[in-house]
């Protein structure tokens, strides 16, 4: 399903690179990328950028580490093999970007994560994500959503369907929450609907 998110992701940068400016052309962008897996947007980083990598399955450093080879305009700075929701060895407002893509469908618990990329963004400092989300309640496939969720989870990794992040990230009293929700057909109908946004510390 790579390629058929890959609208997703270069909106989502697309946005960083206007909320980003003409800043900090000279030092590099700090940037921590939460449940990176094997670096699906490394891509689509910024210039300059140096980037702490954390997810909580310590396999993905090989993968990612291969890919790096390929996107030299991001230093690997390091790894931090922690779960999103209690970023242990992550210093407070140290981050100028944090980015979160397809993660807080599978975290234990929301509200922790989205506290602690506010705890690490520096003031000022943007959280990037992507995520797939719950369908209005009152369209017919939230139905669908709900009554697919157990089996969903049971076979994907613990992935909830009927999250409704976006409702999350305002309530975590960032300064500013932008997003917008993209229904995207080319992926199936259970996470279609899904938010492209920028928040700030
Ligand atoms: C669906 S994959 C997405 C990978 C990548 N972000 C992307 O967009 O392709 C979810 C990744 O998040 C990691 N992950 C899930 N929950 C996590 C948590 N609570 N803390 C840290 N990593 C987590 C998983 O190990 C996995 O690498």
């Amino acid at each position: 399903m790579k390629r058929e998110l890959d609208p997703m992701r270069i909106a989502a940068f697309e946005l960083l690179k206007k909320h980003l400016g003409d800043r900090k052309k000279k030092t590099p962008h700090e940037i921590l990328e939460i449940g990176i897996g094997d670096g699906a947007n490394l891509q689509y980083y910024p210039e300059n950028s140096s980037l702490t990598a954390l997810d909580m399955n310590a396999s993905f450093e090989t993968y990612l580490k291969d890919n790096l080879k390929k996107h030299p305009q991001v230093q690997y700075k390091r790894k931090v093999i922690a779960m999103a929701e209690n970023m242990v060895g992550v210093e407070d407002s140290s981050l100028d970007v944090v980015v979160c893509t397809y993660v807080l469908c599978s975290a234990n618990y929301v509200p922790s994560v989205l506290k602690e990329v506010k705890r690490v963004l520096k003031p000022g400092g943007k959280f990037l994500f992507v995520e797939h989300v719950a369908y209005p309640t009152s369209d017919w496939n939230y139905l669908i959503q709900c009554l697919t969720a157990p089996l969903w989870r049971t076979y994907f990794c613990g992935c909830n369907l009927n999250r409704k992040n976006g409702e999350e990230i305002k309530r975590t009293g960032f300064s500013n929450v932008e997003y917008e929700t993209k229904y995207n057909k080319k992926v199936w109908v259970y996470i279609r609907p899904q938010i492209v946004g920028i928040a700030t510390k």
